[in-house]
């Protein structure tokens, strides 16, 4: 049986993980290859037993360019498929809303799998809820899930089904009504907010190599940030002169809020056997970007009411 596994995973995450489901296909199938979505050739794709799809959650789903990759697919009808995401706090739609959208197409998805991770917001603290995930035991339960896929592709090539299993649904009750908000046309109205500073801009070319979807050219004239921002922040993450001017303003209302939240899904997710605390939630330091904004609006705020 011949698999390939297709990864996006921006910082290391999701590869990591895929790099521990290969080694349990590994012990049931003859060769099994990750590749970069970037570098996928997807006329090769029909030559492969099994396909695997892997990315990290952003905004509860998958990344708009893991979602563009997968609507434009050749014809790959009946074809078993699996697919994985490793996440911070809350996952989300991200498997299943992924495995809608090959079913749509015909392929048919086998299985998926979901694993804890560091969480890398570029504009939320460090280290953060999930910071130390994914540990040993998840490591071994992406090997472990990896027999099993290898295993129910053989299966289900020799016209078993029976093993196919659905991805995970939601658990968390406040996920629906903000995925519903951050969808495409949310995000390309309220936060096409990213531009570079021509001043401070030393055109060093970080921002280029950080973006995953090549959508930073600051060669041009002027300096351009444009389609398909799939609104990762790295750029902004990784300039070292803080050229990437950013406006937080959109995420103002939600922020403080949503640690208490994903506090509450990882506490929930604790009680089902789903978690483990790795870290103490009390020692979070709100100093990053976002936070630090809030709190001098809140100065700034205070400030006017005295004078
Ligand atoms: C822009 C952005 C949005 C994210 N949104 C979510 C989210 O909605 N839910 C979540 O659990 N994690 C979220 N994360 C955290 C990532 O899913 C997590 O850190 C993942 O393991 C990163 O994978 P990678 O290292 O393969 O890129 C987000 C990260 C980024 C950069």
């Amino acid at each position: 049986m011949k698999v390939l596994m297709i990864c996006f995973s921006q910082s290391g995450n999701t590869r990591k993980v895929a790099e521990y489901i290969q080694e349990g296909i590994q012990q049931r199938a003859s060769s099994c290859e990750i590749v970069d979505l970037s570098d996928v050739d997807t006329g090769v794709l029909s030559q492969y037993d099994l396909v695997g799809l892997g990315c990290p959650t952003f905004y509860y789903r998958e990344p708009f360019n893991v979602r563009e990759f997968m609507e434009g697919l050749p014809d790959l009808k009946g074809r078993s498929w699996f697919v994985f995401c490793s996440h911070g706090s809350v996952m989300g739609e991200t498997l299943i809303s992924m495995a809608e959208c090959l079913e749509q197409q015909g392929i048919v998805v086998i299985g998926s799998h979901h694993t804890y991770a560091d969480g890398t917001i570029p504009f939320y603290p460090y280290p953060t809820v999930t910071t130390g995930h994914p540990d040993d035991q998840e490591l071994q339960e992406a090997r472990d899930f990896g027999k099993e896929i290898a295993e129910c592709a053989q299966a289900v090539a020799g016209g078993d089904t029976g093993r196919i299993a659905k991805p995970a649904s939601l658990t968390d009750d406040f996920v629906p009504a903000e995925i519903e908000m951050l969808s495409r046309e949310f995000m390309d109205q309220v936060f096409r907010v990213l531009s570079v500073n021509e001043d401070t801009c030393i055109e060093c070319g970080e921002c280029m190599d950080a973006c995953p979807v090549d959508g930073i050219d600051v060669e041009a004239a002027p300096r351009r940030i444009q389609d398909p921002c799939v609104y990762c922040w790295y750029c902004a993450k990784v300039c070292p002169t803080g050229s990437i001017v950013t406006d937080w303003t959109a995420f103002d209302q939600m922020a403080p809020d949503n640690y208490a939240k994903y506090i509450k899904a990882l506490n929930a997710a604790e009680a089902r056997g789903e978690f483990r605390w790795l870290m103490d939630p009390a020692t979070l330091k709100f100093d990053d970007p976002l936070h630090k904004q809030l709190e001098r609006r809140v100065n700034e705020g205070a400030k006017e009411t005295t004078v």
